[in-house]
Formats: structure tokens, sequence, C-alpha cells
């Protein structure tokens, strides 16, 4: 059977616009229908289930049920398609609705900012290590699950982003929670921007600290929230804001930072490998590597592989080897994993023509975008937020983008604010500038038909 027989999916060729035959027989491209009325049960969203009546526990599974029967076929089966290939610049997706694999769509899904995750050399380097080491760990780092791989994996994260010692999760989540809850405490100050990342705002939660949200890269907010405690204060911020795509102003920040006496975390989940003269980050970019306590970063976005760390000083990660337990109690990243993050942690060092490549994609899509009178917020980088600020008819635009030709993600609310939805595009320095201009021309033309931009 043919690897696009997969499963019961039938297959369609090359997506292509949807057409109408005019009277005088030519074809053309479809002209802005009234845009479809969104079923009732769009007017709800997942926050409508988080609480409920009643002393079942399961109180609340049947209504989310039959919601979700109505609205998943209405725009919420856009998320979780299965991809049938690797995550490059074009794919082969599942369309759950129609049960076809459409068939090499434009990705901007995927945070393979450096085409990396499929380099042969990286494949081959897996190869090998399952060969060696098999399948799993079978072991948490601190008993029997790390490997030779990954003790060099440590030591080579450590050299790249220049600190004395690195630590190595099994994902970015479990590195931001490991890290938060095992130094702080109940009884201390944790500060985070307000658009932190989920798995920052778990770590806050778990570590029964003193949790306050600072308003999104605004330092004199930070000041106000800092002010006036008496104890251990940590400030965490990230490097590119994963829903809008912005960078924080570091020095700014270190300053208020320095004068309350706060520690300060980055996570550069979005940043590391592609910022900077070296990859090194944010940090580097600004200047600030050595301003800043903890570096945090994920091996899931620009390596194209898994997992997580941090970097910082041999105390920091000795102790944090001891006290976080979402590394302490889980199991260590598979070899084979771990093999292939140390070859694509080698080309990302190796190749610093990958991250001018990214740089100049980005350059060409934000000029493409502007053109199109697209708009972006404040995105300096490769995560671009194409604001589409209509809660309601959102997934039906990401269900035309993606019938004609085009993956990428719609995001809403709870996931971003109100009236804040927006599709959250990813560019790789693998994309051709044919890809980019086919994507941005099908984003343009639904988002004209739309009336979200002229
Ligand atoms: C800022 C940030 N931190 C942490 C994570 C979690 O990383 P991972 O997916 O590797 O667990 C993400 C994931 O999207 C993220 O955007």
């Amino acid at each position: 059977m043919s690897e696009q027989r997969r499963g019961s999916s039938t297959e369609v060729e090359a997506p292509k616009p949807p057409k109408r035959i005019a009277a005088d027989g030519t074809v053309e491209r479809s002209l802005p229908e009234a845009p479809p009325t969104p079923p009732g049960a769009m007017e709800y969203d997942y926050t409508n289930f988080y609480f409920g009546a009643g002393e079942d526990a399961f109180a609340l599974l049947q209504p989310f049920d039959d919601w979700w029967t109505e609205a998943r076929p209405a725009g919420y089966y856009l998320y979780e398609l299965p991809l049938h290939t690797a995550p490059s610049t074009r794919v082969d997706v599942e369309d759950t609705k129609t049960h076809e694999v459409r068939r090499g769509l434009v990705n901007f899904a995927s945070y393979n900012y450096l085409g990396l995750s499929y380099r042969r050399e990286v494949k081959d380097a897996i190869k090998e290590a399952a060969e060696t080491y098999g399948g799993g760990a079978s072991g948490s780092p601190i008993l029997s699950g790390t490997t030779e791989l990954h003790r060099r994996l440590a030591e080579e994260v450590a050299d790249f982003k220049a600190k004395e010692a690195a630590l190595i999760f099994p994902t970015g989540y479990s590195a931001n929670v490991g890290t938060i809850a095992g130094l702080m405490r109940s009884g201390d100050l944790v500060v985070a921007d307000q658009y932190a990342h989920a798995s920052i705002v778990d770590g806050m939660i778990l570590s029964k600290a003193t949790s306050r949200f600072f308003r999104h890269n605004r330092v004199e907010d930070l000041d106000r929230k800092l002010a006036g405690f008496e104890g251990k204060k940590l400030v965490i911020i990230e490097g590119v804001y994963s829903m809008d795509g912005d960078v924080p102003p570091l020095a700014d920040i270190v300053e208020v930072c320095r004068k309350h006496g706060a520690r300060l975390m980055i996570d550069e989940a979005h940043s590391a490998f592609v910022y900077g003269e070296n990859g090194r980050g944010v940090v580097e970019d600004q200047g600030m590597e050595d301003e800043v306590d903890i570096h945090l970063g994920t091996f899931s976005k620009s390596l194209g592989g898994q997992g997580g760390y941090i970097a910082g000083s041999r105390q920091l990660v000795n102790y944090l080897r001891g006290f976080s337990r979402s590394r302490f109690f889980s199991c260590a990243l598979s070899p084979v994993v771990v093999a292939g993050l140390r070859k694509a942690l080698e080309l990302a060092r190796n190749e610093p023509e990958l991250r001018r490549k990214l740089w100049s994609n980005v350059a060409f899509m934000q000029k493409k975008l502007a053109e199109g009178g697209v708009p972006i917020g404040d995105s300096t980088s490769q995560v671009i937020p194409i604001m589409v600020r209509d809660d309601a008819r959102i997934f039906h635009m990401g269900e035309e983008i993606f019938r004609e030709g085009v993956f990428i993600n719609p995001v809403k609310y709870p996931a971003v604010g109100k009236h804040k939805s927006r599709f959250r595009m990813s560019i790789s320095a693998a994309h051709s500038e044919e890809e980019l201009e086919q994507g941005a021309d099908v984003i343009i033309g639904v988002l004209k038909r739309y009336g979200v931009c002229q």
C-alpha cells in the first residue's frame, strides 16, 4: 500500500481555490459570499465548561460533549489535524471533516524555524542512536535514565549558551514548571509578563509563591508589581512572545529587577538558536547575556526536536538537579531524541546562514503582509500573528485558508484575549520565496473576502 493510502482517508490532488462556472462558461475564482452564520455553539467556548453545579466530578462531561458535537464540525476540527508528512514547508494534512488528505499545503503552522527536524544528518544520528540505545531511556535522569548522550547534550548546551552549566528536561513545559517550583516557595513573589506561557503560569501556581502579572512589556508596571514586597523575588519574561512575536525591552527590565533585588529568568523557547550573532537568543541580540540569571529554552522549536533546558551558574543547575520535581520524577528524554538534538545543535551552530535565511524570509513576509494591509500587531520576529479580531468567524476563515492550500492554526479565546483572535504564522528558514508568496496570497485573499483587510 502506498504511503498516500495510509489509514481510511481518501486522497485529494494539490489543493485548488474554490471556483465557480460563469454563465459564459468561464471559470472564475469564487466571489465573497455573505459570511456563514456561526451555529449557536460558537457563542460558547471551553471556559463555559470549567465550573459546574452538582457533586459528581463527571457532571460537566455530558454538557461539554453536547457542545463539542456541534462545535467541532463548525471549526474546532481545525485543531489536531493529523499530518502525513514531516513538518516541512509543505505538508500533507488529514482533513478530519471530509476524511481527505490534503496534499502539498504551504505550512505556516510548525515551529521548525530552521528546518532542522527532517535534515538528513539529524535522521542519520537518530537511526544510529536507535541501534545502540533502542527506543527509550527507561529511567529518571537521576537514576538510570542518563546516557552518555544526555551528559554530552547538557555540556554542549552550556557551551553554546556560554554558561557554566545546563540541565536537560523532558519538555520545555516541564523545564518551566520544574525551575519555578523548584526555586520559589510559599511567601516568595513571582512576577511574570501577562502574556507568559501556560507553563510559566503553572510553575507559579505549583510554587505556591505569591503570583503577580505585569502588563505586557510595560516596565513601569513591573516596577509597581515589585514595589513594597519584602522577600525573595523572581521576574519571568519571554524572549519572543509565542502568540505575539514581539520581544521584551531587556535593558529596562534588568534595571527594574536590580532596583528591587529581583532575580530575572527568560524563557527563550522561540528565540534561542535564531536570535543573536551566534544564535544565543534575545539576550545575545540585546547584549544582556550576563544580566539575566536563568536562561530557559526548548528543543521543540528551532532545533525541531523535543525537550527543554535551563542554563546558568553551576550552583543554580546543581540546586535544580535536586529540586526540579518535573525532571526528577519523570523519565529522561529518549536517547534517540537526544542524538537528533545534538546533531541539530551542531548544525544550528555551524550554519549561521540558516539564521540569515530565516530573517530574510521574515522580512519578505512582513513586506508581503504589509502590502496586503494585513495587521500583524507588534511582531518583529518569525512568529507573526495575523490579527483577525473576529472570534465568531475566524474558523470560517481558517477553513477557507485550509481548503485553498495553506496550513495555519487559528487561535482564539481563551488561548488569547477576547476579540484578539488571530492566525499564528511561523516562518522557517526552509521556506522558499514561492511558498511564502503563494501562502500569503491565499491568506490575504481570504481576509479580504471577510473584510479583515482592504
Ligand atoms: C514560551 C514557551 N515556553 C515553553 C513552551 C513549552 O515548550 P514545549 O512545547 O517544548 O514543552 C512553549 C511551547 O509552545 C512556549 O511557547
